[in-house]
């Protein structure tokens, strides 16, 4: 499939030029159609009824988890389904048993969602080790292997900043987590469905994926994925309907992994949206989405660096599908106000909930950064329009 054909799926984009793929990406018709066909013709619960509605939906969960396994080269037994990447590795965090003097390590380029639950663990006694990235937002894995000691439990990482987009080398930590045994987290929030995310290559033991960022799925989906060999590390920590096999009045038996996760009637319809937004994914191609992006990433960073008065930032050389930036004096909330206004574009702004990342690049004062972020279903012409909207902004109000 051609940008063209893609761009035809999403009505949206010809309203305005959508530059937050970052954020949440544009729903294309065939995931609408595949949720919107749930409802109309067998919008039932799944994993409960007996009649044929019901078991018609509970086979079309377990296709969508099989699709959501295969594209990161994991078995559905080892996939849980959440409401978005935050959910997930809270899923982690809270139902580790960590002890009292136990350390995690994370790079400081991290979003919130990597960050603040493992900060939160100071209250079970748990340090939390931050490892600074160069002025790019890249962690050294070797600060990571020199910040390891007797007390590191995990190392947390975050595969492309939301931030900025810098790209870690998920790989060779893995190496070192391994090399050491430790356990080993990544958020592949801005990675999944931009580029190949395969998960045992990686060596990672958890995994926590968004479904309505690059895999084009729909709002309030995401995923997990936990390693076969540490599913009985991990404790649920939300318990309810789906999660036991047998209950009495002073005990429960505990169903398999990862049914004990999923407590409660999940958001069926959005997961097999999410199913069919693999499938769309795979129509396209991953090498090809992959092509594209960079592409239009160096465009984007290069049209942007080359304004007077604009501050771009990472390395253009490490960056993937976002660039953030600022026009120098101007709070970034303006940029992007004036931008959609003027312009129709749809950027984000401010700190992107990741406040320490937003810091660490000296952005912190003027408010964070604007960032522009892409997806296969964005052209050539559209980051011109952004370059052009942005110079005319710089020329009258930036110093
Ligand atoms: N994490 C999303 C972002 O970076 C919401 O915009």
């Amino acid at each position: 499939m051609e940008t063209s054909e893609v761009r035809a799926d999403i009505p949206l984009l010809e309203k305005v030029i959508y530059l937050d793929a970052a954020s949440t990406t544009p729903t294309p018709k065939p995931v609408v159609e595949a949720m919107c066909d749930y409802f109309y013709n067998y919008n039932a619960n799944t994993g409960r009824g007996a009649y044929s509605l019901a078991i018609k939906a509970t086979q079309k969960m377990k296709e969508a988890k099989q699709k959501v396994a295969n594209f990161v080269n994991a078995s559905p037994e080892e996939i849980v389904f959440t409401k978005n990447t935050t959910e997930a590795i809270n899923i982690v965090a809270n139902g580790l048993s960590f002890e009292k003097g136990d350390s995690v390590i994370v790079p400081n380029i991290e979003h919130h969602s990597n960050f603040l639950p493992w900060l939160n663990l100071r209250k079970k006694g748990v340090n939390l080790k931050v490892v600074k990235t160069d002025s790019s937002g890249i962690v050294d894995p070797y600060s990571i292997e020199n910040a390891v000691d007797e007390t590191t439990r995990l190392i947390a990482v975050t595969h492309v900043s939301n931030a900025i987009g810098s790209v870690q080398d998920v790989h060779e930590i893995g190496k070192i987590a391994r090399e050491k045994d430790l356990l080993y987290l990544i958020d592949a929030a801005q990675s999944i469905g931009h580029m190949k995310v395969d998960i045992s290559d990686i060596n990672a033991d958890f995994a926590a994926f968004p479904g309505h960022k690059g895999t084009l799925g729909p709002v309030g989906t995401g995923f997990l994925y936990c390693n076969q060999k540490r599913v009985s590390e991990l404790e649920p920590t939300s318990l309810g309907g789906g999660t036991v096999l047998d209950v009495s009045e002073d005990d429960f038996e505990l169903e398999t992994f990862p049914a004990r996760f999923e407590g409660g009637t999940g958001n069926i319809a959005g997961f097999i949206g999410l199913g069919a937004s693999i499938d769309y994914i795979n129509r396209i191609g991953l090498n090809k989405i992959e092509k594209h992006s960079i592409n239009l990433t160096q465009e984007l960073y290069s049209s942007l660096a080359s304004i007077k008065n604009v501050t771009c930032y990472g390395n253009p050389q490490n960056i993937y599908g976002i660039v953030s930036f600022n026009i120098n004096n101007m709070h970034p909330h303006d940029v992007a106000k004036i931008l959609d206004e003027i312009g129709g574009i749809c950027v984000r702004s401010g700190h992107h909930c990741a406040i320490p990342a937003i810091k660490h690049i000296g952005a912190y004062e003027q408010g964070g950064t604007v960032r522009a972020s892409v997806h296969y279903y964005n052209n050539f012409e559209e980051i011109q329009t952004l370059a052009t909207t942005v110079e005319e902004i710089a020329k009258t109000f930036g110093a």
